[in-house]
C-alpha cells in the first residue's frame, strides 16, 4: 500500500541527495573516492570554515553556543577563540578533552544527548544562538540515527534564525538547509537554519 503524506528521514536524505555510503570490501583495483586522511582533513576543514563563517551568520543573534560532541576538544576550543564573550556550554557522556580546552562544572553538560538535551534549557537558562554537533561515529547508521534522535530535541532550545552545524544531515520541519560557502563540498557537513 503506498504510504501518504509520511515519509522516513530515509527518504528525505535521498531527496537531499544524500546516500548511504556503499558498506562492504573495497574491490581490488578500484581506489576509494577519498582516502581515510583526506576525509579526516576535509571534515576539519570544513568544521574550522564553518565555525568561522557562523560568527558573522549570529553576528546579531544572541544566546549560547553548545557544543555537542565535546571529544578532545578541538572544535570547542576554536568555538572558544570564535565567541569570545559568549558562554558556551559542551555536552558529552565522557569527559576527555585536551586538558588546556576542558570547560568548567557550569559548562559541561555530561551523559547521553537523548537524556541531557530535554533538560539542557534549566542548565543554558537562555536559548542557543549556535549549536554545532560533532557526533558521528564510524558506524554510519548509528550515527544517522543519533541525528534523527537528536534534532528533535536540539530545536526547542535554539532561538529563531539560531544555526546548526552538524557533521550528520538533520531533518526537522524547522530546520532550514543553508548552502555550505566556499568551495566546501556539499555532504561533508550540513549547515541550518532555526525556524
Ligand atoms: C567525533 S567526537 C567529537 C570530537 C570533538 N568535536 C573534537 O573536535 O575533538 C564525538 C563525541 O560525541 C560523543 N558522543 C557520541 N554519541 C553520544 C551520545 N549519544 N551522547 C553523548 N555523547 C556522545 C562521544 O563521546 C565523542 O566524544
Amino acid at each position: 500500500m503506498p504510504k501518504i503524506g509520511l515519509r522516513t528521514t530515509a527518504e528525505q536524505r535521498k531527496d537531499a541527495g544524500w546516500s548511504l555510503r556503499a558498506k562492504g570490501p573495497r574491490r581490488l583495483g578500484v581506489p576509494p573516492a577519498k582516502t581515510r586522511l583526506e576525509s579526516v582533513i576535509q571534515r576539519m576543514r570544513a568544521q574550522l570554515l564553518l565555525i568561522d563563517h557562523a560568527v558573522e551568520l549570529v553576528a546579531r543573534v544572541p544566546g549560547p553556543i553548545l557544543e555537542l560532541g565535546l571529544g578532545s576538544g578541538r572544535t570547542y576550543d576554536h568555538l572558544c577563540s570564535r565567541f569570545k564573550g559568549r558562554e558556551i556550554f559542551a555536552f558529552d557522556r565522557d569527559l576527555a578533552s585536551h586538558p588546556s580546552c576542558r570547560p568548567d562544572a557550569a559548562h559541561f553538560i555530561q551523559g547521553d544527548f537523548r537524556e541531557t538535551l530535554p533538560k539542557a534549557l534549566a542548565r543554558i537558562a537562555t536559548k542557543a544562538a549556535i549549536a554545532h554537533c560533532d557526533i558521528g561515529s564510524y558506524d554510519v547508521e548509528a550515527s544517522h540515527a543519533l541525528a534523527d534522535a537528536v534534532a528533535p530535541l536540539l530545536v526547542p532550545i535554539m532561538v529563531s534564525w539560531g544555526i546548526v552545524l552538524c557533521d550528520q544531515p538533520m531533518v526537522s520541519p524547522l530546520l532550514r538547509a543553508l548552502p555550505l560557502p566556499g568551495d566546501l563540498e556539499a555532504g561533508i557537513y550540513f549547515m541550518y537554519r532555526v525556524g
